[in-house]
């Protein structure tokens, strides 16, 4: 097998991670997670959004809590946003990178940002300008790249159009986001072949949800075409709000342990990730699905039993 070195992790639980769940975080127990992360040397964390805090209140608190870690230089920091709106709240408080997020089918573009992927594009390019004249990175997440709860398959030359205007913006990274696990290894390796092909020069990053039990698949798959960045949540918690059906994000330890194991680095700290995620579990309330968190790692050796 061709396996790189090293795969980079963007860690979403501060966004995605919890956009579903019942309890709402305070910026305290935010803070705390964060800092458990930064410990496990997490690099890259996605760690909220500016949008309406009616549509997701558990995001309301994105501001205050990016003012309470934006000191840690070593954390590459993004926020996610659906508009100008929120990419000018982002701005207030000082972020510096945002990663904007609409989807290529337009169903359920309407439904989680309320306007059609046309629109979206649209505004996008008033978005890149402001983002310019703040220096601010831009990134683009396209949901629903790998098929839509609502619309079912969604035309891989849709999105390759999409990619084609977003290029044209010149956009850091590109995220093709399967909102609602619908992705399977063959369909991912395909894609990202031919869309790494078609836009050789373009960062590419894969996010990936377990809700049909195919996220370490298609990582795996993703790797395979040339990927090296892919989104992961502790836990395995989120989900879109407004995407039926939807379940976890692919688990980062679950991700990380399955790297490892292969001999990829990924720079994260396997047993702090792990204390990171026994704490989520503890603040959530629940259990998480992390395979990692239950079984252990692999080299995990038990005891021979005694006859009592
Ligand atoms: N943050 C906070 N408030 C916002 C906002 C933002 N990013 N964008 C718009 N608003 C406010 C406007 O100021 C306006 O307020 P007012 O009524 O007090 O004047 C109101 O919302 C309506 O503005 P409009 O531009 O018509 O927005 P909308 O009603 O079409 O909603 C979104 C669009 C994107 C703001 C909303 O659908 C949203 O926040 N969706 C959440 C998407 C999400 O997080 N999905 C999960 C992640 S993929
Ligand atoms: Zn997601």
């Amino acid at each position: 097998m061709s396996l790189p070195q090293k795969v980079t992790i963007n860690e979403v639980i501060l966004r995605d991670g919890i956009q579903l769940e019942d309890k709402i975080l305070s910026v305290n127990e935010k803070q705390e997670l964060v800092n458990l992360l930064y410990e496990a040397n997490t690099t890259n964390l996605e760690f909220g959004s500016f949008v309406h805090p009616k549509a997701v209140p558990q995001m309301a608190n994105s501001g205050e809590l990016f003012e309470l870690i934006k000191h840690r230089e070593a954390l590459n920091l993004v926020a996610l946003v659906p508009n100008l709106k929120g990419t000018e709240n982002a701005a207030k408080h000082g972020v510096k990178r945002v990663n904007f997020v609409f989807s290529a089918s337009n169903t359920h573009n309407l439904q989680n940002v309320r306007q059609t992927t046309e629109k979206s594009l649209e505004r996008l390019k008033a978005i890149k300008e402001f983002c310019d004249n703040s220096d601010i990175k831009l990134e683009v997440s396209i949901a629903t790249s790998f098929g839509c709860p609502f619309e079912g398959e969604v035309p891989v030359k849709r999105v390759k159009e999409i990619v084609k205007q977003v290029i044209e913006l010149r956009a850091n990274l590109i995220t093709f986001a399967d909102t609602t696990g619908m992705a399977n290894p063959k369909q991912v390796y395909e894609f990202v072949k031919m869309m790494r092909e078609s836009f050789p020069e373009q960062a590419f990053n894969l996010h990936f949800h377990n809700t049909r039990g195919m996220g370490l698949s298609n990582i795996l798959a993703g790797i395979e075409a040339g990927i090296t960045s892919f989104d992961a949540s502790l836990g395995g918690l989120g989900g879109c709000p407004f995407a039926p059906g939807a379940t976890g994000n692919v688990c980062t330890e679950d991700v990380v342990h399955m790297l490892h194991n292969m001999g990829i680095d990924t720079g994260v700290d396997l047993d702090k990730l792990i204390a990171a995620s026994r704490r989520l579990k503890e603040l959530m309330g629940h259990e998480l699905s992390s395979y990692v968190l239950k079984a252990g790692k692999s080299n995990r050796q038990y005891k021979i039993p005694t006859e009592a």
